[in-house]
């Protein structure tokens, strides 16, 4: 399998309101429409209304929530965590970065950026100590104490989702891994996000954007809520160019994947589905007209 990062950042768009962003959309967006009808859209290989896509997609992760964290290590015998991990050193974010990770499922990126935030500061106060060498130990203890009960700088990270079955699995997973501060999980669509203008510092969608029905409102609504210098971060599967290795990844994509989906979720269908919906996706080359 293979996956590409999209970044960009609201900087050098935010005086034009249609800029770069918008066209980015655009390009997308008639990517993913060209063959199909007005008002119709695609799942997987079939060509529905753009009402029964919503509807089928939520159908996939509700059937699929369960199961779908060993499902995503089985399939990509872990590579994901890989993948994750890569999204969050680029996005780099620092004690106080306010992070929305929408289509964020089940946390994945969400405990990443929390593991994230945390090491920087702990790097941060090690670089303190060193400078104030005479720091008492009640005080050293102190700030420690007061960071745990929040996250450092105040950081918060809302995992934004329209399936509650994802959440509810992410909320558990959560609570097992001992995540809570600075965390919140909240069922809302992608192309109809509930939070204020210019709320947030990054905007991650993992896996997700392919799902959506209509990728240039999504992309519209990323804009609204990213402060000015604000930053979308996408990963999102990539098509492969090597022919040699396209041939094996359609193999293992088609032949395998719906198999271990009907063995270990008891789903073929929506394990189809994901690698149709790969296929269906642009391509990451995207050229820009802005
Ligand atoms: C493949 S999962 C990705 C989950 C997580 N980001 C990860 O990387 O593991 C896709 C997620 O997109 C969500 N989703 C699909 N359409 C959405 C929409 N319109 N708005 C918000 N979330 C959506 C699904 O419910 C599902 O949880």
């Amino acid at each position: 399998m293979a996956a590409s990062i999209g970044a960009v950042a609201c900087r050098a768009l935010h005086s034009r309101r249609h800029g770069k962003l918008l066209s980015i959309g655009r390009g997308l967006f008639s990517g993913a429409r060209c063959l199909v009808a007005e008002g119709e859209t695609h799942f997987g290989f079939q060509n529905v209304s753009e009402t029964e896509k919503g509807e089928k997609v939520y159908h996939v992760f509700e059937s699929v929530a369960k199961k779908y964290d060993i499902m995503n290590d089985s399939m990509s015998l872990g590579i994901h965590r890989l993948w994750k991990d890569i999204l969050v050193h680029q996005m780099n974010p620092y004690p106080g970065t306010q992070l929305l990770d929408v289509a964020g499922g089940t946390g994945d990126i969400a405990f990443r950026f929390i593991n994230y935030v945390r090491s920087q500061w702990e790097h941060q106060i090690k670089q303190k100590l060193k400078s104030h060498q005479n720091l008492s130990w009640q005080e050293i203890s102190k700030s420690y104490q007061e960071e745990e009960l929040k996250l450092p700088g105040g950081s918060q990270v809302v995992v934004c989702d329209i399936n509650k079955e994802m959440l509810k699995v992410g909320k558990q997973k959560a609570q097992h891994l001992g995540y809570s501060e600075g965390l919140s999980w909240v069922v809302g669509n992608a192309e109809e996000l509930p939070f204020n203008d210019n709320k947030f510092d990054v905007y991650t969608i993992a896996f997700g954007i392919r799902n959506v029905t209509h990728i240039d409102q999504a992309l519209q609504e990323a804009y609204r809520v990213l402060k000015p210098g604000g930053r979308f971060l996408c990963l999102e599967f990539s098509q492969v160019n090597n022919p040699l290795i396209s041939r094996l990844y359609d193999l293992y994509s088609f032949q395998v994947i719906p198999v271990l989906g009907e063995i270990i979720a008891g789903d073929w269908k929506s394990y189809q589905y994901l690698v149709e919906s790969i296929r269906r996706f642009p391509a990451q080359v995207i050229r820009c007209s802005a």
